[in-house]
């Protein structure tokens, strides 16, 4: 059966282990493996805007030997001037999978239960996934390990990031703290979702409001916009809600004393973060946004393989 990856659990926690070593091989050796030769067409959608999923998969596929095509949302008119579903019956007699970006993650689950070909969550309003893999990758290279790590999630909790955090740090094993005042924190569905997967991997997952005792002894601290795309009308209340949870050099040293900073950016320097921190020794982001390329390539790799 086709598989997919539209949400974190979508991989079990060994399959999440596997993937994380292919990206790492991958990254010591970016053109050994040609999974995609021929070159295998890999559909790109955007509705919403992008820069280092677009440039990061678009150099993941030529590098997989594969060849990367932009589908333009806005013309494709998805679900407007075409049901989902034919979107993807057409796009899967034309590409090998397809790589979306978009708002729901029940059209994104369509797409996969249509489309015939595996189908990569590129962000919705529910999940990063691949964002997600970039950073258990860059938490492996700077930490060693990732099972046994407290990391912990600040501000809005609820967003996107908050949801991956919480699937996709228990399946690795990792204490996910996730700091948000009510209303920005994930649904308790989530947050049960999530535990069911870390009884398993010995991990566990928190809501904490304090962000002080939240990021008390962190391995790692992360942060993301308080404001996610398709959430603009609501800035301004967000920056008053979300500004105690500021990440500023006063609250991360609470956190151990060789501790790292992620955030899956853009980041807005003076509000989710300050500039200090978000450029100063502790940040890993760069590493984060590289690794994204070569996560993807993994995630594709290894669904190009489960067809
Ligand atoms: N939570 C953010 C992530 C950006 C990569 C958003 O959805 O806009």
């Amino acid at each position: 059966m086709t598989r997919h990856f539209l949400a974190d659990d979508d991989f079990t926690p060994v399959e999440q282990a596997e993937v994380l070593a292919l990206a790492a091989r991958m990254k010591a050796a970016p053109f050994a493996a040609k999974p995609l030769e021929g070159p295998v067409t890999v559909a790109m959608i955007f509705d919403k805007p992008t820069l280092r999923t677009q440039a990061s998969f678009a150099a993941g596929i030529a590098e997989l030997g594969g060849h990367p095509t932009l589908v333009d949302g806005a013309l494709a008119g998805i679900g407007k001037r075409e049901s989902v579903a034919d979107v993807a019956r057409v796009l899967g007699r034309q590409a090998g999978q397809i790589v979306w970006r978009t708002y729901a993650q029940r059209a994104i689950e369509e797409m996969a239960a249509h489309s015939g070909v595996p189908v990569i969550n590129a962000l919705t309003d529910e999940f990063h996934p691949c964002q997600l893999l970039a950073d258990l990758l860059t938490i492996t290279e700077h930490k060693g390990t990732l099972a046994g790590l407290k990391a912990v999630f600040l501000g809005d909790a609820a967003c996107n990031m908050g949801n991956s955090w919480a699937l996709a740090g228990a399946s690795a094993g990792m204490h996910v703290v996730l700091s948000g005042p009510l209303g920005y924190q994930p649904e308790e569905s989530m947050v049960e979702r999530a535990r069911a997967i870390a009884v398993v991997t010995g991990g566990s997952v928190s809501i904490e409001v304090d962000p002080r005792a939240a990021v008390a002894d962190a391995d790692v601290v992360i942060t993301d916009t308080w404001v996610s795309m398709g959430k603009e009308d609501e800035s301004a209340a967000r920056l008053a809600d979300l500004a105690p949870y500021q990440l500023n050099a006063e609250l991360l040293a609470v956190a151990k004393d060789d501790a790292i900073v992620m955030h899956c950016l853009p980041a807005y320097r003076g509000k989710e973060i300050t500039a200090e921190v978000l450029d100063g020794p502790r940040s890993v982001i760069w590493d984060e946004a590289e690794n994204r390329r070569h996560a993807q390539k993994a995630v594709m790799a290894w669904l190009q393989d489960r067809r």
